[in-house]
C-alpha cells in the first residue's frame, strides 16, 4: 500500500456526486488533488491535514483543456468521472439530441483526455481510472444512448491500454463500472425512473438493489485501487456499496 502524498491527482468531474467523494478521499489520503468541473467548487481542507484540493473551473470536454492541465500539474493519477445526466425517457420519447447527450459529454471528455495522456505521455507508474457504468453490462432502456456511450468509454480505455503497452509506457488504465448511487446527479433520476417503470416507490426500489453505493464508498475504493501494486490491478471493476469487484 503506497502513501498518496506527492502523487498529484486530477479528478475530472469533482464538483458533486461520485467525483466529489473521490476528490475528497484522495486529499484525505494525502494527495495534492486538482478538482476539475465547470461550476465553482468549495472544498474544505482535509480534516487530517494530509493532502490538498485545488479547484480548476473548466469544461473538460474542450479539446485544449486536458493538455493545459496535464502540462501544468504533471499528474500521476487521473480520474475521469465527469458525465452528463441522461434524459430518463423510453426510446420513442427521446430526440437525437437527448439520446446522444452522454456521447457529447462523457465520450468526448474520455477521448480528449486519453489522447493527451498518451501523447504527453504521463510519467511511468501513472494511474488512469475511467468511470463507466454497470449499465454497460445489461443496457439501460430508459437512458437513451447512455449505455452505449459508457461502453465506448470502456473500449476507449482498453484501446489506450493497448497503445500504452505498444509504446512501452508504464501507465495503468482501469475502467470502473458503478452500480446505482441513488444520492447523486445521475443516480437519483435513474432510480426514480426505474422505480416508476417497476411500479414501486423509489425507496422500495433502492432497498431491493442491495448495499447502496455512496460518493464516500466510491472515494475510498478508488484510493485503495491506486494504492494497490499495479501488477495486481485488473482492467475492469464493478463498483457497488460493498466496494470493487474484478470483472476481468
Ligand atoms: N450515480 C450513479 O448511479 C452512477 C452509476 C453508474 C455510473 N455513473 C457515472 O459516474 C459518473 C458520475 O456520476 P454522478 O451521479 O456522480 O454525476 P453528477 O452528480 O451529476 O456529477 C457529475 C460531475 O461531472 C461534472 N461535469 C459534467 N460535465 C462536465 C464537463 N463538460 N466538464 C467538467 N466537468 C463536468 C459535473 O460538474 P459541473 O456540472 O460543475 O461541470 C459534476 O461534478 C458519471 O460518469 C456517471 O455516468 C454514475
Amino acid at each position: 500500500m503506497s502513501d498518496m502524498s506527492g502523487r498529484t491527482t486530477i479528478v475530472v468531474g469533482a464538483s458533486r456526486g461520485l467525483g466529489y467523494g473521490i476528490a475528497t478521499a484522495f486529499a484525505a489520503a494525502g494527495a495534492p488533488v486538482i478538482a476539475v468541473a465547470r461550476s465553482a467548487m468549495d472544498f474544505q481542507a482535509p480534516a487530517n491535514g494530509a493532502g490538498s484540493i485545488s479547484p480548476e473551473v473548466a469544461d473538460a470536454g474542450e479539446a485544449t483543456v486536458p493538455a493545459t492541465l496535464i502540462d501544468e500539474y504533471e499528474p500521476e493519477v487521473v480520474v475521469l468521472v465527469a458525465g452528463a445526466t441522461p434524459h430518463m425517457r423510453p426510446l420513442q420519447e427521446q430526440t437525437w439530441e437527448t439520446f446522444s447527450v452522454n456521447w457529447e459529454t462523457d465520450v468526448r471528455i474520455t477521448f480528449h483526455w486519453l489522447r493527451e495522456m498518451l501523447l504527453k505521455p504521463l510519467r511511468a507508474g501513472s494511474r488512469v481510472i475511467v468511470v463507466s457504468s454497470g449499465a454497460v453490462l445489461a443496457g439501460s432502456p430508459l437512458s437513451g444512448g447512455y449505455a452505449g456511450a459508457k461502453a465506448t468509454q470502456r473500449y476507449l480505455t482498453s484501446y489506450a491500454r493497448g497503445e500504452a503497452r505498444r509504446a512501452g509506457l508504464d501507465i495503468t488504465f482501469t475502467t470502473v463500472l458503478p452500480r446505482f448511487a441513488p444520492m447523486t446527479g445521475v443516480g437519483l433520476p435513474a432510480v426514480r425512473a426505474y422505480a416508476a417503470r417497476a411500479g414501486t416507490s423509489t425507496d422500495d426500489f433502492v432497498n431491493q438493489i442491495g448495499p447502496v453505493l455512496t460518493p464516500q464508498i466510491a472515494g475510498a475504493a478508488l484510493v485503495d485501487l491506486v494504492r494497490a501494486d499495479a501488477t495486481t490491478v485488473a482492467s475492469d471493476y464493478q463498483l457497488d456499496g460493498t466496494g470493487l469487484q474484478k470483472l476481468s
